[in-house]
């Protein structure tokens, strides 16, 4: 930490905490016998009721892709305001591209006076004018903006955003046998997942830090999953149900799984939806990989058990609520298109 760094006590993390977060090997789920593949849902399983998150190791994704995707979120970050505004957020129909820093708050109950201090990228599943939910004007679906003049940019995102498809599938069947469902239970709702990429970059941060404005404000993720790469600069804390904060440190070529607030309330809570937060003080940049998987729009999200806590909703209902809390622009455009 930077020496003209001071953090506001709420914001210091317990130390010593981190066996909490279960470090899971998915090798055996994605190659094991049956009672291998089993064993592991359940530890899953047991990580989800618990404290809702988890790292991953060899879940198969190359080490080699997940490098070359850091270096082209980094190569993007680096490039003039002006430039980057060429594919801003707001002037997409469907929540893609880039967002300044500031312009998602992802702490909304705080009101704070600043967004979080971090800057994004939105890539979403890629659909020409002729998909039929974007010919049915499906909200949060259409084309995603890429940079010009960044060559193998889009090639490279797109094979992650593909390689993270397939694992947030396969994450959905372990989910599925941990909560004793056949394995293949939400596949029907998994042929056009709402899928997003969103690769981030946090300044680091010094000086008096408060609650007020930090990288990414205390939230819950909004949707079914999400497969966190996080680089070696630490700083993601996460609360216990005890209200702990506790730090998510870097682990070597692992994920930082997590549910989300629709796979709580699908699961009628069993499964926990853990309040988390970044405060980048390592004095660098900091970049991570966030991969958010939900499913298809029109799923109905109703309790899986008897007597359900939450009233039912839809997967694109719930997005879009969470989404208008959470970036100013789209607060704005979705007043604009009530008044009209
Ligand atoms: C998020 C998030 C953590 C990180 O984007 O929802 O919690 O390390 N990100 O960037
Ligand atoms: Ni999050």
């Amino acid at each position: 930490m930077p020496s003209t760094t001071q953090l506001d006590p709420a914001l210091i993390p317990a130390q010593l905490e981190a066996a909490h977060i279960p470090l899971i090997d998915f090798g055996p789920f994605l190659h094991g016998t049956p009672a291998e593949r089993d064993a592991t849902a359940r530890q899953i399983g047991e990580a989800c009721r618990q404290i809702g998150f988890f790292y991953i190791i060899n879940h198969g994704i190359p080490a080699q892709l997940i490098a070359d995707t850091y270096a082209q979120a980094k190569r993007f970050f680096a490039l003039p305001a002006a430039q980057k505004a060429e594919i801003a957020i707001e002037k997409s129909a469907c929540h893609r591209g880039w967002f300044q820093i500031g312009g998602e708050n992802l702490d909304p109950a705080k009101q704070k006076a600043a967004g979080d201090l971090k800057e994004g990228i939105k890539i979403g599943r890629d659909l020409g004018p002729d998909h039929p939910l974007v010919l049915a004007q499906t909200p949060l679906h259409g084309p995603n903006q890429w940079p010009a003049n960044l060559p193998g940019w889009r090639e490279t995102m797109q094979t992650y955003y593909d390689a993270l498809t397939t694992l947030g599938r396969t994450m959905m069947h372990a989910f599925a046998m941990a909560l004793n469902l056949p394995e293949t239970y939400f596949d029907a709702w998994l042929t056009t997942p709402m899928t997003t990429l969103g690769p981030l970059h946090y300044p680091p941060q010094t000086g008096r830090i408060t609650e007020a404005q930090i990288g990414a404000g205390a939230h819950t993720d909004y949707g079914c999953l999400t497969l966190l790469a996080q680089d070696s600069s630490g700083g993601l804390q996460v609360r216990t149900k005890s209200g702990t904060w506790i730090e998510a440190p870097p682990f070597p070529n692992s994920f930082v799984v997590n549910i989300g607030d629709m796979m709580e309330r699908w699961t009628n809570n069993e499964f926990t939806s853990t309040p988390h937060r970044v405060i980048n003080i390592s004095g660098r940049e900091r970049y991570s990989l966030p991969f958010f998987f939900d499913p298809n729009f029109h799923t109905p999200i109703t309790s899986l058990t008897p007597n359900p806590i939450h009233p039912p909703t839809t997967a694109g209902q719930h997005l879009l609520d969470m989404i208008n809390a959470s970036f100013s622009y789209h607060q704005s455009k979705m007043n604009e298109e009530s008044a009209t």
